[in-house]
């Protein structure tokens, strides 16, 4: 299997957010299309997609904000699970968060997903368990 990864363009969203569905990511409140495309047009590049032979098979979000990098949604569909896609994304997050200036990086995990927990245990990262998340949103549950 070759796996591609690039920068999702608008013409992937509608694909992205099927793969989330497909991938049981935990929905979030702003998973449509005029979110997908909002990040799009805020920070082109910012959502890497994986393809193999033209089938997306996976997805990545990292932002940078100019203070730190950020990594949300990773996913990849349950059929190419296992097989490196998850991994290969993440190093193509990091070249581009640290290409950018980041020198401190974060991932948004659910703490009680084993399947996410597992995989970032593996990735090399440091695990942090001693911050809290606070949020604030102007939709239900976002
Ligand atoms: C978590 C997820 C992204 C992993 O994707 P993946 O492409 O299968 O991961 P990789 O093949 O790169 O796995 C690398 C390593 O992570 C660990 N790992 C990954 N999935 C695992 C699982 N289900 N159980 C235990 N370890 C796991 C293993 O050490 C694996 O190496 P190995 O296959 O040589 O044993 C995928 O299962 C997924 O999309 N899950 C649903 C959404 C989700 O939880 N996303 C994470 C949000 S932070």
């Amino acid at each position: 299997m070759t796996i591609e990864i690039r920068a999702a363009t608008p013409s992937d969203s509608a694909a992205v957010l099927a793969l989330w569905l497909e991938a049981e990511t935990h929905p979030t409140a702003t998973d449509d299309l005029e979110s997908v495309n909002q990040l799009l047009a805020h920070d082109p590049g910012s959502l890497l997609v994986a393809e193999s032979d033209g089938t997306l098979v996976g997805s990545i979000i990292a932002g940078w904000d100019g203070w730190r990098g950020s990594i949300y949604r990773l996913a990849v569909s349950p059929s190419e699970r296992r097989r490196g896609v998850a991994g290969a994304l993440v190093r193509e997050a990091e070249r581009r968060l640290q290409s950018l200036g980041a020198r401190r990086l974060q991932a948004n995990v659910v703490s009680d997903d084993p399947q996410a927990v597992a995989f970032w245990r593996s990735s090399g990262w440091e695990e942090q368990d001693h911050r809290k998340r606070f949020v604030q949103s102007d939709v239900p549950g976002g």
